[in-house]
């Protein structure tokens, strides 16, 4: 067992740490603050090979492997969250999805302009009444011959209005429970589609989210991926990837709240000495250290199964259930850390807090990755 980033490892994380430093750090304070979405940062992401970055480069991506993914994950997440979304969804639910299950021509059509970031795209499961429930799908997708008859609504879905391709969920076959679930690739502009309005969050709110609306939008039959039927172990497969990046998203924010509070520590004198020699932030700083360091271990390792094609749905999902806790406990001990400069916009780890929540909640709520967890080591 080897615990060292090759060197290849390290110039990717360093390329993503300078890329967040120089491109996404100047301004992410007013983008969370107006809700703007980082357009022009995700533009240059997709152009240095960021939002493609497993997929092989014989459909535009940077075929590099999971392990660089998490590192440059982290690093994007210290910074801005709600670009580092973006990235994942991209990358672990879209290409991921598409280069596994999609057919040749799915893959020419939408996977190389996805991979190459000329476009970005969008996963579409949950519901206004199936969230963690996913299989109790209401959308219809009703086969019409050639085409499916789509019907329903999606909410919540990242890149709700800046995607150009949404793989959506829907039940064809309602007898058929999950069986009867098919994923279908809609594009902008489907007669029918329309964007509900963004959602105004507590978090990553750069990022936009949104509610889908489909009235009997044709999605033709070349659209399905997979057999029919397949959609919800698609769906399942491809999130167990996403839970990756989300741990590796929450592992950042963890990590970027707490190199501001060891900053801050040593800089800010109280009783005569920097805060930093005081027990009470010492403590708080060595708990922060060794939980980021395990959460860290639990992405690499997740990450690492499946790059040696092993099975990693209990790893990914462990590692967003801990990852995710320790981003939530370490931006709230970040900003007790700070005071009261860590209660107000500039200091940006009262950012990062509201940033964190949403890790326990998307792609699988902690309940969720504790079923998961649960069924597997009881199984
Ligand atoms: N890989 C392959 N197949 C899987 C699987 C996996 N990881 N997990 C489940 N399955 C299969 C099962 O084997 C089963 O198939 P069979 O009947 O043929 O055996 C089928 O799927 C149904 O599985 P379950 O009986 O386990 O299903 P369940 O109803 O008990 O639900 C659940 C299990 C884990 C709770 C699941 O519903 C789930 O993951 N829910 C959460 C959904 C979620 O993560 N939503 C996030 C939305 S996307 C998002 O947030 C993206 C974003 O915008 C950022």
């Amino acid at each position: 067992m080897l615990f060292q980033l090759s060197e290849e490892h390290l110039m990717i994380q360093k390329a993503a740490r300078d890329f967040a430093q120089n491109e996404l750090l100047p301004g992410v304070i007013e983008r969370d603050e107006h809700q703007k979405f980082p357009a022009e940062q995700i533009k240059k992401l997709g152009e240095l090979g960021f939002l493609g970055m497993m997929v092989s480069p014989q459909y535009g991506g940077a075929g590099l492997d999971a392990i660089s993914y998490v590192l440059a994950m982290e690093e994007i997440s210290k910074v801005d969250a709600s670009a580092s979304v973006v990235m994942s969804v991209n990358n672990s639910l879209v290409c991921w999805g598409l280069e596994t299950f999609g057919t040749e021509e799915q893959k020419k059509k939408y996977l190389v302009p996805l991979a190459k970031g000329e476009i970005i795209g969008a996963f579409c499961l949950s519901e206004p009444e199936a969230g963690s429930d996913a299989t109790s799908q209401r959308t219809t997708a009703i086969d019409k011959g050639d085409h499916y008859l789509l019907n329903g609504t999606k909410n919540w879905i990242t890149n709700g209005s800046t995607a150009s391709v949404y793989l959506v969920m829907a039940q064809t076959d309602v007898a058929k429970g999950h069986k009867g679930i098919n994923c279908l690739i809609v594009e902008k502009g489907m007669p029918g589609f329309v964007v509900g309005p963004k959602e105004n969050k507590m978090g990553i709110r750069g990022s936009d989210t949104h509610s889908l609306m489909f009235t009997d939008v044709k999605v033709p039959k070349e659209n399905r991926i997979g057999e029919d039927g397949f959609g919800f172990k698609f769906a399942m497969k491809t999130l167990s990837g996403g839970r990756i990046g989300i741990a590796s998203q929450a592992l950042g924010i963890a990590s970027g709240a707490y190199e501001l509070a060891v900053k801050y520590a040593k800089e800010r004198k109280a009783f005569g000495k920097e805060i930093s020699k005081h027990q009470a932030i010492q403590f708080k700083l060595a708990d922060m250290a060794t939980e980021i360091e395990a959460a860290r271990l639990l992405c690499l390792k997740a990450a690492w199964l499946k790059d040696q094609h092993l099975n990693y749905d209990l790893a990914g999902s462990m590692a967003k259930l801990y990852a995710s806790k320790v981003a939530m406990d370490t931006t709230v001990e970040a900003v007790q850390i700070h005071g009261g400069y860590g209660y107000v916009k500039e200091f940006h780890v009262e950012r990062l807090m509201r940033d964190a929540k949403i890790t326990q909640i998307y792609e699988g709520t902690s309940e969720v990755q504790k079923i998961v967890i649960s069924r597997a080591v009881t199984s």
